[in-house]
């Protein structure tokens, strides 16, 4: 009889708990709800309503595999609710306080609700909240290029979903090198911040566990092949992009294609490939070869640099230079 009870108790849980990645609980000080697992095919609660959420806490829970969490899906929504309200309120005070902090903090909360704009990237609230604090923080990060590599270090110890981590550290190099290139303005440098940061959104047509995968299946393959096409679906007449700016978008791999020797008859040579272009697919490139994925270590600068070297000394030498000189800066003069 309690097992028949426990079934119909678990059957019932099954239907109205959400998934919950364990990074959503990040800042969150206390449990909203009941925190449950999987364990042998059962719901098991971990975390009580209210149980205090600390560092130790989570690590508790990742050392236990604990990454696939679940909550009831209200209280879920609750807790979506409140990282935005707190995106908003970080990226509106950017500027009071402790900088490093508070930008890292806003880019935290940037990354856990990406992962909310991936779930639904067609929500136009989520996607027009997700902009208006990318560029809030871009403008802040303009104005402390002495303080990238501390937010950049200290970001990449929080161990997002590298899915979701990849659009910051890419877009943080891609704004700390055109600063640094005096040709653009701090205008022009916020509008490829963004470029760059939403570059990636059409991958959101794959579930992003599927990511964690060394090979996807084909089916996966051929929407990833074509995640640079469905970004600009997604962002066309959304986000207050320029043609140009799209264009960068959807030939953003072009030069990763090069590299990877593959067939180019699908990719329209008529499109003039600007420095922008090539400092935003260069920039992605390096940011996810140094940062390590669960299939694969990270590659140190020097490879990345060296891969890059290949792509670009030819056609682009300044801008090798520049990206050259930028990254020398930035982990050796910690600028
Ligand atoms: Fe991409």
């Amino acid at each position: 009889m309690e097992s028949a009870i426990s079934l119909i108790k678990q059957n019932h849980l099954g239907l109205s708990l959400a998934s919950l990645s364990i990074r959503e609980l990040l800042f969150v000080k206390a449990a909203p709800g009941n925190i449950y697992a999987l364990e042998n095919g059962n719901y098991k609660i971990v975390l009580k309503k209210k149980a205090v959420i600390n560092k130790t806490v989570l690590k508790e829970l990742l050392a236990n595999s604990q990454y696939y969490l679940f909550m009831d899906s209200l209280t879920r929504e609750q807790l979506k609710k409140t990282h935005q309200d707190n995106l908003r309120m970080a990226t509106r005070s950017l500027s009071v306080g402790d900088l490093t902090e508070n930008a890292l903090y806003a880019a935290n909360l940037l990354t856990i609700n990406m992962g909310y704009l991936y779930e639904r990237p067609i929500d136009d609230e989520l996607l027009k909240l997700q902009h208006q604090c990318a560029q809030n923080l871009a403008n802040f990060l303009l104005e402390i290029p002495e303080l990238h590599h501390d937010i950049y270090q200290q970001y990449i110890k929080q161990k997002h979903h590298f899915v979701f981590a990849q659009p910051f550290l890419s877009s943080l190099f891609v704004l700390g090198a055109l600063k640094q290139s005096h040709f653009f303005t701090d205008k022009d440098v916020e509008a490829l911040f963004v470029t760059s940061y939403f570059k990636d959104i059409g991958m959101s047509s794959i579930p992003t566990d599927k990511y964690d995968q060394e090979e996807l299946d084909e089916q996966e393959k051929k929407l990833l092949a074509q995640h640079a096409k469905h970004s600009v679906s997604i962002l066309k007449n959304r986000l207050a992009l320029t043609p140009a700016h799209l264009t960068i978008i959807e030939n953003h791999h072009f030069f990763s294609l090069m590299t990877q020797g593959l067939d180019l008859d699908s990719v329209s040579k008529d499109v003039v490939f600007g420095a922008e272009t090539m400092i935003i697919s260069v920039m992605d490139i390096i940011s996810a070869m140094i940062t390590g994925r669960p299939f694969r270590n990270a590659n140190t600068l020097f490879e990345a640099l060296e891969l890059v070297k290949i792509i670009m000394s030819d056609q682009y030498p300044q801008e090798f230079k520049l990206v050259v000189s930028y990254f020398r800066n930035f982990f050796f003069n910690k600028r």
